[in-house]
C-alpha cells in the first residue's frame, strides 16, 4: 500500500501521463507525415514523443545504473545526429536499413538477456517465465534476429559493398524452408517446456534465425530492395511490440505496433506501385530470371536512334508551350537540382506556361523521395500530381520534361512482356507532344534495362548533370 492508499503514487501518475502523451504524439506525428505540407511538423511531434518516452522510461527504471543509460543515450544520439546531418538523401534507404536492423537486434538482445537471467535465476529483476512471457520472448527473439541480419544484408547491397543483384543457387528455397522448420521446431520445444531445455537450444534457435535473415534477403535484389526494407521494418515493429508483452511495457507495445502496421501498409503500397505481389518480391529474384534485358546488351548496343539537343532549343520549346509537365526522378535527387527546377518553373510561369509535376510513387529511391525534395524547394503542393491524376493530362501536354527519371517512364512496362518491369504502372510521358530527357549518358536506370522511349521520334536528349542542364535552361529561357 502506498501513502496514497490504493491509489497510484505520484511518480506512477507522472509515468502513465507521460506514456499516454508520448503515444498521442506518435499517432498525431504519423498522421501528419501523410502530407508534405504537415510532414515536417509530424516528424517533430514524433521526435518529441520519443524524447518523452525515453525520459519516462529512464525515470521509472531502477534496473541498471544511470551511467549505462546515459552512455546509451549519448552514443545513440551522436550516431543519429551524425547520420541526419551527413547521410545524403539518396543514401536514405541504406540508413533506414541500418536503423531498422538496430531495432530488430535490440529486441532480440532484450529477449536473450531476459531468457538467460530467467534461466540462471540471477538479478532481482529476473522475469519469471510463464507461457505468455516465453512465447513473447521466443517470437520476438526470432523476428528481431531475422530483421537484424536481413537488414545488414540489405544495407550491404544498397551501399554496393556486395552485389545488388539477387544471389540465387539451386535448391535455395528448400534450404530456406528447412531452416525455417528447424527454427520453428526449436521454438516450439522451448515454449512447451517454458524454457526448461538446455540454454544452447535457445542459442541454436537464435543463430538459426540470424542465418535465416541472411538467406532470406540474399535472393532479393534490384528494384525490390526498398520493398524488402519496408518489410523488415514491419518485422522490427512486430518484434518490438512483442517485447512489450514480454516486459509488460505498454509504450513498446504501442510504438512497435505503429511501426509494424505502417511498415506493412508501406510494403503493400510499394508492391502495388511496382505491380509486384509480395510473393514475387520474396521469391521472384528480380532481374535474375528470364527476360532480363541488360542495358546496351541484349538488344545489341542499347538505343540506336537518339536525338541530342541543346539548352537553347529546349528553352524555345518550353517557352512556347502551353503546358509543361516536369517528371522528376532519382537523377534530380543525385544532382540536387530541385531548386533550379523550381526556378525554371518560375521563369516559365512568368511567360504564361502552365507547369505541373508528375510524381510516380516509386520515383527516386524511397517513398515520397520526390515530394520531399520538391517541398524543400518550396514547389507549391497543388502543382504536384500523382500518377493517376497526371496520366490523363499527357495527351494535352506540349512538353514532358524528364529530369533524371528513367524506369518510371519506360514504355516497355506497358508493351514488352519479357521486360522485368512489365506490368509496372508508368507515367505516360510518350503521349505528350514532345519529350525532353535530361540525363548524363545512355546508361540505364535502377532496373538495369533499356528504355525504348529514347528512340521515340518525339524524344530529344539533353545530356549533362541535371543541375547544370536545368541551370542552362533557366539562363536560356531568361535570354529569350
Ligand atoms: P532510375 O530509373 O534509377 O533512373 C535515374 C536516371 O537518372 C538514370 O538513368 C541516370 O542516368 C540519371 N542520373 C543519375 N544521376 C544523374 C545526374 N547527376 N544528372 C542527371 N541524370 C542523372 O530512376 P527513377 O525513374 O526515379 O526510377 C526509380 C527506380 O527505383 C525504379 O526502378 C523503381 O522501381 C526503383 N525503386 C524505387 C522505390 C521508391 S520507393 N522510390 C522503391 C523500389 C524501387 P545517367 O546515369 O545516364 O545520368
Amino acid at each position: 500500500m502506498t501513502p496514497l492508499g490504493p491509489y497510484l503514487e505520484a511518480r506512477e501518475i507522472f509515468f502513465y501521463a507521460a506514456t499516454l502523451a508520448a503515444v498521442v504524439l506518435f499517432i498525431v506525428g504519423l498522421k501528419r507525415l501523410s502530407s508534405p505540407a504537415t510532414a515536417r511538423m509530424g516528424n517533430r511531434y514524433a521526435a518529441a514523443g520519443m524524447l518523452l518516452a525515453i525520459g519516462a522510461s529512464v525515470w521509472e527504471t531502477n534496473a541498471i545504473g544511470w551511467w549505462v543509460i546515459l552512455a546509451g543515450i549519448v552514443i545513440g544520439g551522436a550516431i543519429g545526429l551524425f547520420s541526419a546531418l551527413k547521410v545524403k538523401m539518396t543514401a536514405m534507404p541504406q540508413m533506414v536499413a541500418l536503423f531498422n536492423g538496430a531495432g530488430g537486434g535490440a529486441a532480440a538482445l532484450i529477449s536473450t538477456s531476459e531468457f538467460f537471467v530467467a534461466v540462471f535465476g540471477r538479478g532481482s529483476d529476473a522475469l519469471s517465465l510463464n507461457l505468455l512471457v516465453i512465447v513473447s520472448l521466443v517470437v520476438s527473439a526470432i523476428i528481431g534476429a531475422i530483421s537484424f541480419s536481413g537488414s545488414i544484408i540489405a544495407f550491404l547491397k544498397l551501399q554496393e559493398w556486395m552485389t545488388g543483384r539477387p544471389v540465387t543457387y539451386k535448391g535455395q528455397q528448400a534450404v530456406n524452408a528447412l531452416l525455417a522448420l528447424v527454427i520453428v521446431a526449436l521454438a516450439l520445444v522451448i515454449m512447451a517446456t517454458i524454457g526448461g531445455v538446455p540454454w544452447y537450444w535457445y542459442v541454436a534457435m537464435l543463430v538459426g534465425a540470424l542465418i535465416f535473415g541472411v538467406l532470406f534477403v540474399l535472393p532479393i535484389g534490384g528494384a525490390d530492395m526498398p520493398v524488402v526494407i519496408s518489410l523488415l521494418n514491419s518485422f522490427t515493429g512486430v518484434a518490438v511490440a512483442i517485447t512489450g508483452f514480454e516486459l509488460n511495457y505498454q509504450l513498446l507495445i504501442v510504438s512497435g505496433t505503429l511501426v509494424g502496421a505502417s511498415g506493412t501498409l508501406l510494403t503493400i503500397l510499394m508492391g502495388k506501385a511496382m505491380n509486384r505481389p509480395l510473393t514475387n518480391v520474396l521469391f521472384g529474384a528480380f532481374g535474375s530470371t528470364g527476360g532480363m534485358e541488360p542495358a546496351g546488351g541484349a538488344s545489341g548496343g542499347g538505343p540506336q536512334n537518339i536525338r541530342a539537343t541543346s539548352a537553347e532549343d529546349v528553352a524555345v520549346m518550353l517557352s512556347y508551350a502551353q503546358q509543361v509537365v516536369v517528371v522528376p526522378g532519382y537523377g534530380m535527387a543525385v544532382a540536387q537540382a530541385q531548386h533550379s527546377v523550381r526556378e525554371l518553373a518560375d521563369q516559365l510561369e512568368k511567360k504564361g506556361v502552365t507547369v505541373k509535376y508528375a510524381i510516380h510513387p516509386v520515383a527516386g529511391r524511397m517513398p515520397g523521395h520526390m515530394n520531399v525534395l520538391l517541398a524543400e524547394a518550396n514547389v507549391p503542393y497543388n502543382q504536384l500530381y500523382d500518377m493517376d491524376d497526371i496520366n490523363p493530362e499527357f495527351p494535352r501536354t506540349d512538353v514532358a520534361l524528364i529530369i533524371g527519371a528513367n524506369d518510371v517512364t519506360n514504355p516497355a512496362a506497358r508493351n514488352v512482356p519479357s521486360s522485368p518491369i512489365y506490368g509496372m504502372p508508368i507515367l505516360d510521358v510518350d503521349k505528350a507532344s514532345n519529350v525532353v530527357v535530361l540525363k548524363r549518358s545512355m546508361r540505364s536506370g535502377f532496373a538495369g534495362i533499356d528504355n525504348p522511349l529514347y528512340e521515340d521520334p518525339k524524344t530529344s536528349m539533353l545530356f549533362g548533370d541535371a543541375k547544370a542542364s536545368v541551370d542552362g535552361l533557366v539562363a536560356a529561357v531568361k535570354a529569350l
